[in-house]
């Protein structure tokens, strides 16, 4: 990506909350078909069970399903931090579990953003415990001061900086998800008011 800042396009240019585009919608198409076709190819004699981590991950998740040509199955879980030490802590909670059973399964966890990697470490933790045949990593986005194998994220969509992002699945207190972009939130601004 280029270092010209980019606004969202019309009509969301008008919500004064929204500000820099990260990624454009013809960037999110384009990577989530490369990703669905890489998919397709590593999986070709194991299709994969996808795990969606609710809510982020749902919209990344429906479109990348239908860019991989494999006959793939779905399932979704909920977390949540505990409380305000989670970050130290490293304490996460599950909100919604799993309905199916992933012993011998290949499973793909899909995930919206690998931001300080807690929600990802527990989740393979937790994961692994339940002994899938293999387990692998898709996330859309990734902050950049990761190393490239830090985290061994094996699908990754976007490096992104440290600004908080919205949109394509990603929230701020429930709102933006339905963008069809990701850009960053202007914490400055106030929200506008809902309808
Ligand atoms: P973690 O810090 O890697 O555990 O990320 C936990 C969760 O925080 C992610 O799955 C997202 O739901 C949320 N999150 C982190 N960064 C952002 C952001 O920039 N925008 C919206 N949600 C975020
Ligand atoms: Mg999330």
């Amino acid at each position: 990506m280029t270092g010209v800042s980019r606004r969202p396009p019309p009509p969301y240019d008008a919500d004064p909350r929204l500000g820099e585009l990260v990624v454009s919608r013809p960037e999110l198409e384009a990577k989530v078909a490369e990703l669905g076709r890489r998919i397709t190819a590593d999986y070709a004699e194991r299709p994969p069970l996808l795990v969606g981590v609710l809510k982020g991950a749902f919209v990344f998740m429906s479109d990348l399903s239908r860019a991989i040509d494999l006959p793939v199955e779905f399932d979704f879980m909920a977390v949540a931090s505990y409380g305000s030490t989670t970050r130290t802590s490293g304490v996460v909670r599950i909100v919604k579990d799993l309905e199916l059973d992933l012993s011998g399964r290949h499973v793909l966890l899909v995930e919206d953003i690998v931001d300080s990697g807690l929600t990802l470490s527990y989740l393979r933790r937790n994961l692994l415990a339940r002994q899938p045949a293999s387990l692998a990593v898709c996330s859309l986005l990734v902050r950049d001061h990761y190393e490239d194998d830090d985290l061994g994220v094996a699908y990754v969509g976007f490096r992104i900086p440290a600004d908080f992002v919205v949109g394509y699945g990603l929230d701020a207190a429930e709102r933006y998800r339905n963008l069809p972009f990701v850009c960053r939130l202007r914490t400055e601004a106030p929200l506008a008011p809902a309808g």
